[in-house]
């Protein structure tokens, strides 16, 4: 095959029949990469066969794991042109190399090459390990993002980062590698289990802060209802964000509100809190921290805690030390040159980045969230 040929037709293929389909759906365009994003209870079954039937693929990788692959996996694969499951174990402590060395092998035991359509089906972990995948495999082949958790659907599916964890820290290897599509059949958040559901809404929270009053005032009126309405708002949010900023340069710094306090709760507690929960009492800290430095009105401390209480997430720690917080936190990869930075806000849809923040006040900021 030719080295630099194109793994997938060009887009103005579609036919009209998948166009149809695709109606309403949100694009995600940036200078050099446009993709839909689509947003439907069913969509595996009514988009995703047909838009990769158009797009001229005749044969698929369908990664997912033990616990999505049985439930959707082995329908989906019957339903596509020269398509194989390949199932991995469920869990973050899998997002390796390891297996992403194992998903090669099976890729080229199953007669794999560059015009392969790989298609991530999962959560996040599965998305950002099938991207790394088809980021490299071959030195890059064709991919779509089938996420099924919320999580993944507001947030991990978005913006082209894939990568692995590596024994040195999470996510630290990896590439930038747009999807062909995001197709987000929201009919699979039925067998989500609920705490992993509230995780989702964590971010989708912080999106609302970060840019999106109405996001804010749906939730307040009408809870997570109806899914696909707070979904296509929170996923709108990160659009414009990574639209401005794909490759982290600036703004999209913004969507670590909440994590770098967040994710020392998450390691200091060996992963006992799950990413979700670490990022609302984050988001906690971060809006006591702005409230401390006069930066915000006290009442956005209690706007923050009750919109997260009410979605079930938690907004204080218990049986962590603050010191120990502090040392995780120096650990973290968005600090730079040593100079702590926290993403805060003064107000909702008015982030703003602080790095002369001292260990006094973020001890003293931790004191406050602690149970
Ligand atoms: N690339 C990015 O920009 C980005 C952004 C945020 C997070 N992430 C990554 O995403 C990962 C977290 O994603 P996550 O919260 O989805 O975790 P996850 O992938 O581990 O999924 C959570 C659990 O839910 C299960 N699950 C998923 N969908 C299901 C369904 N429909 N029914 C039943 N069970 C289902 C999974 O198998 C898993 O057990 C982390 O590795 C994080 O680093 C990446
Ligand atoms: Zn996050």
């Amino acid at each position: 095959m030719e080295e630099n040929a194109p793994a997938a037709p060009p887009t103005e293929q579609l036919s009209e029949e998948v166009a149809k389909l695709l109606a309403g759906h949100i694009t995600i365009q940036g200078a050099e990469f446009a993709y839909p994003v689509v947003i439907q209870p069913g969509a595996l079954t009514n988009v995703l066969p047909d838009f990769v039937r158009a797009r001229g693929f005749k044969r698929c990788a369908v990664i997912s794991n033990t616990t999505v692959g049985p439930l959707y996996g082995e329908s989906l694969v019957a339903q596509l042109p020269g398509a194989f499951l390949i199932t991995v174990p469920d869990g973050e402590q899998h997002k390796t190399l390891d297996t992403v060395r194992t998903i090669y092998d099976q890729m080229f035991a199953a007669g794999a090459d560059r015009a392969t359509l790989v298609i991530g089906l999962g959560g996040g972990v599965i998305g950002d390990m099938a991207g790394f995948v088809a980021a490299t495999f071959m030195r890059g082949v064709a991919y779509i993002q089938a996420p099924t958790s919320l999580l993944a659907m507001v947030d991990a599916s978005l913006g082209g980062k894939v990568g692995v964890d590596m024994p040195q820290g999470k996510n630290l290897v990896g590439a930038f590698k747009d999807p062909l599509a995001v197709i987000e059949d929201t009919a699979t958040l039925k067998t989500l289990p609920e705490v992993e559901f509230q995780c989702g809404m964590a971010e989708a929270i912080k999106h609302g802060f970060l840019a999106d009053a109405t996001l804010l005032d749906h939730l307040r009126k009408h809870g997570p209802e109806p899914i696909d309405d707070v979904l296509r708002q929170a996923v709108l949010v990160k659009k414009h964000v990574v639209e401005q900023d794909r490759l982290e340069s600036g703004m999209r710094a913004y969507l670590n509100l909440g994590h770098t306090f967040g994710h020392a709760i998450e390691q200091a507690s060996g992963y006992s809190y799950k990413h979700g929960q670490g990022v609302a009492i984050g988001m906690a800290a971060a809006v006591h921290l702005a409230a401390r430095r006069g930066l915000c009105d006290p009442g956005l401390v209690e706007d923050v805690e009750v919109t997260l209480i009410e979605a079930g997430l938690p907004v204080r720690y218990a049986d962590l030390n603050p010191g120990d917080l502090w040392e995780a936190m120096g650990t973290d990869k968005k600090w730079r040159d040593g100079q702590a930075r926290f993403v805060l806000i003064k107000a909702v849809g008015e982030p703003v980045i602080v790095s002369d923040v001292t260990r006094d006040e973020v001890i003293a900021v931790l004191e406050e969230v602690r149970e």
